[in-house]
């Protein structure tokens, strides 16, 4: 059987390189050349933990390859994986264009009959409307079924993710059932539980997967912010609400809100395709509010504390999340505009992300080489991104390092009584403020 997949991005590549990995013959395809360039080189365009490891290995056992031509990647395919972005337009609903370019070249180039599926996170009822594109498009003697498969991994765990998943969703019309069952089989070795359902159920887990992991996160950060005003430590409520196993533990950490390529344009396009069926999903509408503003809310702390016009701002850490180069929708890409709006110089480090982040951030930032470098004489330290790096540099650094030691944690990094320990002023979500002893920082005093 021969695999090919469309699209060499985060979803992509992952799902390419572990399927060679299990055993299968993959070419993956892309629309960028220096990307597959690179990949030809066995250079991966992302960094995600193992994978380039993984793709030499595969590469070096033939089982994988890479190639800008759509007649080299999709004339021998039985089945092509789909994982093209599906970014979101201006009013919130999931640009398409590029799956359907996709669909397009398939159904152009395919040989043999097909099975199409879809790891792109798409709209429910779109890969109905691509059974109809592909079967308009391809040649008349040809068979193409297509398959729901979203796509659950996490960036920065995405290898693990694959082969240790919670679970698999296979959605297929009836008149697919068979194309189902062999995916069903290419998958069994993973010992992973199989959901087995239609296309728009498929499609419908993934956006209600990420719309419930947005809304915890957003109800800890509001019981978070009233944590702090009601004398409350959010990192015990957390953890005495997660003991209860209907809750759970994972996702109630608070911090500056979530970002990165899915949840943001995922809830709102999910409030898109509710509004399409005359549904307002107001509970997701405030779960998207509220993130703003929490993103937002670290520099209004600050000004609390402190000027920040002329100010030199060390902003730690710029990917999304740690483990990943990713900045798409990160907070820091908020932070830092907001503090140059506020009249501060800022000061970035990111072990991995600075490259991404500075198509990203305007040119007045920055960019130090080390955690150290970026506090040097520093008058404040953003901390947003929580890579060990950061996270185990311990506070007294901090203290002999920056000209005022005061830190403001999107990430509770620290527990409070390190903070009273280096006697450093600490802000974090939903804890009391830990103010340094001759740090002469006070309340709206420096
Ligand atoms: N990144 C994640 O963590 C994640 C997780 C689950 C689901 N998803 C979904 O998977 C999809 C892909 O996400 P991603 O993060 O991998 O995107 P990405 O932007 O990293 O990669 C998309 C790739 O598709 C390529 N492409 C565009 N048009 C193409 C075409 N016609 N043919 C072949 N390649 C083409 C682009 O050049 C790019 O390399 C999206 O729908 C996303 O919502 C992403």
């Amino acid at each position: 059987m021969k695999i090919a997949v469309a699209g060499t991005g985060y979803v992509g590549l992952v799902t390419g390189t572990c399927l060679a990995e299990m055993g299968q013959t993959v070419v993956c395809f892309d629309v960028q050349e220096e990307k597959i360039a690179a990949l030809q080189q066995g250079r991966s365009p992302i960094y995600e933990p193992d994978l380039e490891q993984l793709i030499e290995k595969n590469m070096e056992a033939g089982r994988l390859s890479f190639t800008a031509e759509e007649k080299e990647a999709y004339g021998e395919a039985d089945i092509v994986f789909l994982a093209v972005g599906t970014p979101e337009k201006e009013d919130g609903s999931a640009d398409l264009t590029y799956i359907e370019a996709a669909v397009s070249s398939i159904a152009q180039n395919m040989t043999k009959d097909i099975v199409l599926v879809t790891k792109s996170t798409v709209p429910v009822g779109t890969n109905e409307r691509m059974r109809v594109m592909i079967e308009r498009w391809k040649p008349r003697f040809l068979r193409a079924s297509v398959i729901s498969n979203p796509e659950f991994l996490r960036e920065g765990s995405a290898i693990h993710d694959w082969f240790y998943g919670d679970r698999i969703v296979i959605g297929a019309s009836e008149a697919d059932r068979e194309a189902a069952e062999l995916l069903i089989r290419l998958y069994e070795p993973l010992g992973i539980p199989i959901v087995r359902t239609d296309l728009a159920s498929a499609e419908m887990i993934k956006y209600a997967s990420n719309a419930f992991l947005a809304t915890k996160i957003s109800f800890i950060n509001e019981i978070a912010n009233i944590c702090e005003k009601v004398g409350a430590t959010i990192d015990d409520v957390a953890y005495g609400i997660g003991l209860d196993k209907r809750i759970g533990s994972h996702f109630l950490r608070a911090g500056i809100g979530y970002g990165g390529s899915c949840f943001p344009k995922d809830t709102k396009a999910l409030v898109q395709i509710a509004g399409n069926v005359q549904h307002q999903f107001e509970l997701l509408e405030a779960v998207i509010q509220v993130n703003n503003h929490q993103q937002a809310l670290l520099v209004e702390k600050a000004k609390q504390y402190m000027s920040l016009r002329g100010k030199n701002v060390a902003l730690l850490g710029l990917a999304f999340k740690p483990n990943t180069d990713d900045v798409r929708e990160a907070a820091s890409i908020v932070i830092a505009n907001r503090l140059l709006a506020e009249g501060a110089h800022v000061v970035a480090y990111d072990p991995i992300a600075t490259n991404n982040a500075k198509r990203h951030l305007p040119s007045s930032v920055r960019y130090a080489r080390s955690v150290t470098e970026a506090i040097r004489d520093a008058d404040a330290a953003f901390i947003v991104t929580e890579w060990d790096v950061i996270k185990q540099t311990p506070l007294s650094v901090f203290r002999e390092k920056m000209r005022i030691p005061i830190i403001f944690d999107g990430r509770n990094c620290y527990s409070l009584e390190e903070a009273k320990q280096a006697n450093v002023t600490y802000v974090s979500i939903g804890r009391a403020a830990v103010v340094g002893e001759g740090c002469e920082v006070k309340k709206g005093k420096y």
